[in-house]
């Protein structure tokens, strides 16, 4: 049998010193690699502030010279599914995944797109392998990641660099084991971790120290979750490396081991907050006590650890009043010359909880480059969310 030829098509938001390739499918493609596909693989990501319905008629040829096609589905790039649709030839077979394909939505999704062969619901690497190898054909696909094959992106070099790739991307593991209600950054549909194991992790980063970088994210929703991010943080210590980390962490299980490690990392510790009072994050599904965030912020200053505290406005119960309760929280708790404040306007994601309580709790939305930005809630009005946005935004607080 032929080879199969794959065309991955992403609408992704570049940034300059950036690769500008879907770091989501270099994981796949590095997955399916490390189980030895036979394929021709194609990646194509445009510039999601770029024109990009030219760019997609642009792309035909490269349609025409494809079996399979899949398409990231994303808050920001469905508004375009259409058009990847009617510029698909009678011979490509199409296939939706991303963060928009959920357990939730996929019979909606079955019924707007009747022209998609393929819905790929939550982790791709597995399903994608299956597909493509012919072992699975079904419509939906949502087969669980086989831990061992994921991960190796730049041992296998899946994304190149060159002098002006000043950040780039790394994860140890997807998912996230709480479940707040408004986040996507996570497994939606079955609330699974999957990690990459240790020896592949420490390879990787090996190699990454020698590279001609300044900066590495870690995209781990929660990076300090589960027993090898200590191992992973003391291996960054032990080999010097050069390049500043950010690693997204969470207040509740931040040890004084880590901590001590931290101290020796050039690093910055990216924490969420989202609100000061405890009715409000309750009411969100997340569990937090200041008792915790306060020593733990405590503890920061004291160590002089870079960190991160990134807050969301427009959450259900939340008054224009909690916020300037969280600016006077701010004021007093942080060091501003080690602590960023990040303050994010609520985004009501498919398949997240919010998204199914929109109406119980009069959200009413707007879009800002395709992302569905709320405008106005049961507690905050339309004047008032402005208000807090000009007020955050002569802060300094809100990243543009
Ligand atoms: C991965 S989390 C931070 C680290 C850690 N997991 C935590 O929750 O503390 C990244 C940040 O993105 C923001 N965020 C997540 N989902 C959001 C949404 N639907 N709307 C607006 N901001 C959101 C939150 O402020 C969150 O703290
Ligand atoms: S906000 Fe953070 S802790 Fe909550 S589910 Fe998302 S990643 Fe996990």
């Amino acid at each position: 049998m032929s080879r199969q030829r794959v065309l991955f098509i992403t609408i992704d938001f570049h940034k300059e010193d950036e690769i500008k390739e879907s770091f989501s499918v270099a994981s796949i493609i590095s997955y399916c690699q490390n189980k030895g596909i036979d394929w021709i693989v194609t990646r194509i990501s445009i510039n999601a502030n770029s024109c990009v319905a030219n760019q997609i008629r642009e792309i035909r040829p490269q349609l025409i010279e494809n079996d399979i096609v899949m398409f990231g589905l994303y808050s920001w790039s469905e508004k375009y599914a259409k058009l990847i649709i009617e510029n698909k030839t009678i011979n490509n077979v199409l296939c939706f995944g991303g963060y928009n394909v959920c357990r939730s939505n996929i019979k909606e999704l079955e019924k707007k797109y009747p022209e998609v062969n393929h819905f790929i619901v939550g982790y791709a690497e597995e399903s994608v392998y299956q597909l493509v190898t012919n072992i699975n054909s079904n419509k939906v696909l949502n087969n669980g990641i086989d831990e061992k094959y994921l991960g190796g992106i730049y041992g296998n070099k899946i994304l190149e660099l060159n002098d002006s790739i000043r950040t780039i991307r790394f994860f140890t593991k997807l998912g996230c084991f709480y479940q707040c209600d408004y986040c996507a950054h996570r497994d939606v549909n079955k609330n699974l971790i999957v990690s990459i194991p240790l020896d592949k992790v420490k390879l990787d980063l090996a190699l990454i120290k020698n590279y001609n970088i300044d900066k590495v994210n870690f995209i781990d929703p929660t990076f300090n979750l589960q027993e090898n991010y200590l191992e992973i943080t003391k291996y960054l210590v032990e080999i010097c490396f050069p390049h500043l980390v950010s690693l997204q962490v969470s207040f509740n299980s931040i040890s004084d081991d880590f901590l001590d490690l931290c101290e020796k990392l050039n690093c910055v510790l990216e924490f969420g907050v989202q609100d000061i009072n405890e009715m409000i994050t309750e009411k969100v599904n997340r569990r937090q006590k200041m008792e915790t965030v306060n020593l733990v912020i405590s503890k920061l200053n004291k160590r002089k650890i870079k960190h991160e505290l990134s807050f969301i406005f427009g959450l259900p119960y939340q008054t224009i009043e909690h916020v300037e309760e969280d600016i006077k929280w701010v004021n007093e708790h942080i060091d501003p010359k080690i602590c960023k404040i990040v303050f994010n306007r609520l985004m009501i994601l498919q398949g997240t909880t919010l998204y199914n309580r929109k109406e119980e709790f009069l959200i009413i939305e707007e879009e800002v480059d395709g992302i569905p930005f709320v405008k106005e809630t049961k507690w905050m009005n339309q004047q008032e969310m402005c208000k807090v946005l000009v007020r955050l935004k002569d802060l300094k607080y809100i990243v543009e």
